[in-house]
């Protein structure tokens, strides 16, 4: 059986792709922010897994007003990067797991989610910062990445509920894949950001990071927090967090079961307050001191 080996959650600012691409990573604006990530980068080749489940939204690239699904779940065999408005950045496209995707969705759409199944788009920064972070400068991406996209751009958007109870989900369809692979969750976006309106510019350390603090030891009761929380205090931009309670839904609800391996954040990266945590989860079978005694 697959099983969920990690959890990583990171906010996604172009800004820190375009710094990576333009071979800025040094400059005293960028280097805190890339120190960030250093312990991520040897994690993450230490554990690298055979697929990773990626959750982030599209920034009007694959999808627009022309079409806003809430939930799309990529089960494609590969994917574009999508080109922002300054041609596609310089990393290797994204090869997908059609086999497991499909898996996935049987489970999922069987256990009364919705979703829109796309076998082509182009990806964003949204995917992309992610994986520049956690890898660096790459040739070909190390693993699989399965694409999902929450539609976190244009309301109605889906409450922090629905998306902590799709990655329970997630978790059941994950582990009942019939081969051994070994998967990763990604949650992406956030933290507090505002681009536009009168309030541009916000930042909520405070808030930013109670949610943290609240991810890991109470993921059931941050989902409750309604979107008109998200919105005032993090910034219209900062309602993206709600993808992050995918990821750590998928995550073992077993007392202990999860460790935190990492816990990183830092203000400003171009008017975005950067939070980025690693979870390990050690699945049942696995769970430290079980059976023992
Ligand atoms: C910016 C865009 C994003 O999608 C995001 O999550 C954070 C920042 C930006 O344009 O600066
Ligand atoms: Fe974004």
């Amino acid at each position: 059986h697959a099983t969920i080996t990690g959890a990583v959650f990171t906010s996604h600012v172009p800004a820190i792709g375009a710094a990576l691409d333009h071979g800025k990573t040094e400059e005293p604006y960028w280097q805190p922010v890339f120190e960030g990530y250093a312990y991520s980068k040897t994690w993450e080749r230490e554990n690298v897994p055979d697929v990773i489940f990626l959750v982030y939204n599209d920034h009007a690239s694959a999808f627009d007003q022309s079409m806003i699904p809430t939930f799309v779940l990529g089960t494609g065999a590969s994917y574009p990067i999508a080109d922002e408005g300054y041609g596609p950045r310089p990393v290797p496209g994204i090869e997908g797991d059609p086999d497991l995707a499909a898996h996935i969705a049987h489970s999922l759409i069987r256990d009364d989610f919705d979703l829109t199944l796309v076998n082509e788009m182009a990806v964003d920064h949204g995917l992309t910062v992610p994986l520049s972070l956690m890898f660096g400068d790459v040739e070909k991406w190390p693993c699989k990445v399965i694409p999902f996209h929450v539609n976190v751009v244009q309301y109605p958007v889906p409450s922090g509920a629905r998306c902590f109870k799709l990655g329970q989900a997630l978790r059941k369809a994950i582990e009942s894949y019939d081969r051994p692979l070994k998967v990763h969750v990604w949650g992406t976006g956030g933290m507090s950001h505002q681009l536009q309106g009168p309030r541009a510019g916000l930042i909520n350390r405070e808030w930013d990071n109670a949610f943290l603090d609240r991810l890991i030891a109470d993921p059931a009761g941050l989902a409750e927090v309604p979107h008109l929380e998200y919105v005032e205090e993090a910034g219209s931009e900062g309602i993206e967090l709600v993808m992050w309670l995918i990821a750590r839904g998928a995550l073992s609800d077993v007392d202990g079961a999860v460790e935190v391996k990492h816990r990183f954040y830092h203000v400003p990266a171009s008017n975005t307050a950067v939070g980025h945590l690693i979870l390990e989860n050690h699945p049942r079978a696995e769970a430290p001191a079980e059976g023992e005694n």
